[in-house]
């Protein structure tokens, strides 16, 4: 598989930017998440719903698992170190709130707490900001004994965690993150079932939806009322999405997914209510709704997270009940594609950046994740990954296309800094700018690795 360039139009010429043309201020990154990197699954810590999925046969590519990752609970000063050689002065990385609070709820783990302010301060300590998500994926399992994300009392247990973070880090963490693309964990956890908890179809998915939101603005007060001077944001997947064909049917059907993908977590954070008109499935709420969730949902955000890889192309059909539309498969399109079989187009990017930009009450984006998969291979001790170079920079050439036109897109994280655990799929798609050798846990910078190193020096 890996790349594949049937329009020569995508080798864009060469890449003109530097840093400075973003301004100083602008944040430059790299992001990662707990589960996908730490490893360590039974130090110090109560099991997640990540480490008893992934645990189960047949639930992920090759029956890979979590359970030493990138080893980075223990190796992170290395791999701290190593960020730091690169000239990377932004990491965002989660914290694992079953290190935390191995059951989800007090009492609180002193070594966990430990171990993140261990990380905190050596990432203060080489220059490097740290930047916090609450939560990416990784549920303490006793949660998910007792509903998870389909309970509503899951709002109490993740305030109480949320205060016990902001409280033991908030005096050092100045970015926080609230939740990571809750519209994936809920659609691949909640509805398609083919990430943890691998729970099914509407009557989970709806609920878990509406809890979702409200966690996300719940939390984001908590942090905000002990820590007013922080800023304070969450993070939502999207996709620049356009009709397969030039019919009415298509257009609409595009227009459904566009509420499910891109609008369906932001707009009640906004305090725009769920997109029902577009997606009358969503009625269904008002069975978990309450009278003060109208005042529950929105928050005033400090920024917001976007995170783009790809565009959809959507067609109508029949075959899919509550939203009657597919994406079409980037391979079927023949385009050019990452390992996950993603369509690369970057435009995808500054579209979606257009798109949120749109809306009033946005005060700042940071693109906190953006990045791709292809295979790469070691040759004489090095990995040289032109794709995935290419990819970045075309990436951020749109960002700077919509910086321009005025959007107030204030950052980039790369996904990811090391290959590590891309959930359903293992360790099979390498995102990062750092080759992992996951047999002896050996690092190598990427070609990628070293062009971001000489584009940030600058
Ligand atoms: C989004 C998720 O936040 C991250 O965990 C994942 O690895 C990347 N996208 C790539 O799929």
């Amino acid at each position: 598989m890996g790349i594949h360039f049937s329009q020569p139009a995508q080798q864009a010429a060469g890449f003109a930017l530097r840093r400075s043309d973003f301004g100083e201020n602008f944040k430059w990154g790299v992001s990662v998440a707990a589960y996908q990197v730490e490893g360590a699954h039974t130090v110090d810590k109560g099991p997640s719903i990540w480490d008893v999925f992934s645990n189960k046969r047949g639930n992920i590519y090759l029956n890979h698992h979590g359970n030493i990752a990138c080893n980075f609970y223990n190796g992170y000063r290395d791999d701290l170190q190593l960020m730091r050689s690169l000239h990377i002065p932004n990491f965002r990385f989660s914290l694992a709130w079953s290190r935390i609070m191995p059951t989800g709820r007090y009492p609180v783990n002193q070594k966990g707490i430990d171990y993140y302010n261990y990380l905190i301060d050596h990432c203060l300590e080489l220059g490097i900001e740290p930047w916090v998500t609450l939560y990416h994926w990784d549920l303490p399992h006793a949660l998910e004994l007792k509903g998870g994300w389909t309970n509503r009392d899951i709002i109490g247990w993740f305030k109480d965690f949320v205060e016990v973070c902001v409280k033991n880090f908030g005096d050092r963490v100045r970015y926080w993150m609230v939740l990571n693309e809750p519209m994936v964990f809920t659609g691949a956890g909640y509805f398609l079932g083919i990430h943890a908890p691998g729970k099914r179809w509407m009557k989970n998915f709806i609920p878990a939806v509406h809890h979702a939101a409200l966690c996300q603005a719940e939390g984001a007060r908590v942090v905000k009322s002990l820590r007013p001077q922080a800023e304070v944001g969450t993070t939502f997947s999207g996709s620049h999405i356009e009709p397969y064909r030039h019919t009415e049917r298509d257009r609409k059907a595009a227009q459904r997914i566009d509420a499910l993908l891109n609008r369906l977590f932001i707009e009640p954070s906004l305090g725009l209510g769920y997109p029902v008109a577009d997606l009358p499935f969503l009625k269904r709420i008002d069975k978990y709704y309450k009278s003060e969730d109208d005042h529950l949902l929105p928050f005033n955000y400090d920024f917001i997270g976007v995170q783009v890889y790809t565009r959809e192309m959507v067609s109508h059909t029949w075959l899919m009940p509550f939203i009657n539309a597919d994406l079409v498969k980037a391979n079927k399109r023949k385009v050019p594609t990452t390992l996950m079989n993603w369509e690369v187009y970057p435009e995808s990017i500054y579209h979606l950046l257009k798109q949120y930009a749109r809306y009033e009450d946005i005060k700042k984006i940071y693109v906190t994740e953006n990045g791709a998969a292809f295979t790469d291979t070691v040759q004489d001790g090095a990995v040289h990954d032109p794709q995935r170079k290419q990819y970045l920079q075309d990436h951020i050439t749109q960002v700077y296309r919509a910086k321009g036109e005025g959007v107030q897109v204030e950052g980039y994280f790369i996904w990811t800094f090391t290959d590590n655990f891309e959930w359903a799929m293992g360790y099979h798609p390498r995102f990062g700018i750092v080759y992992v050798d996951f047999a002896t846990q050996q690092r190598i910078i990427k070609s990628s690795g070293h062009w971001y190193r000489d584009f940030l020096k600058e």
